[in-house]
């Protein structure tokens, strides 16, 4: 690597979901939500992406970062 890609390398977000593709991309429809809330990972260390697993809290303890996840919460009528 040169050393600029080599630098941009060392600051990935994304470790290892979906390596082989290009560009990670989840599509999600509202209406086949099933339960009334749902949790998605915006941390990129969940072992059940794009569900989060809640391994964003080691993930903040080990590095001091915030990240948590996106809650979907579907309103009952
Ligand atoms: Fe990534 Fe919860 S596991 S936000």
């Amino acid at each position: 690597f040169l050393p600029q890609r080599k630098k941009q390398r060392d600051c990935l977000i994304n470790l290892k979901i979906q390596k082989e593709n290009p560009k990670v991309v989840n599509e999600i429809d509202i209406e086949d939500l099933r339960s009334t809330n749902v949790c998605y990972c915006r941390c990129w260390r969940s072992k059940t992406f794009p569900v989060c697993d809640k391994s964003h809290i080691k993930h903040n303890e080990l590095t001091g970062d915030n990240v948590g996840p996106l809650i979907l919460k579907k309103k009952i009528l």
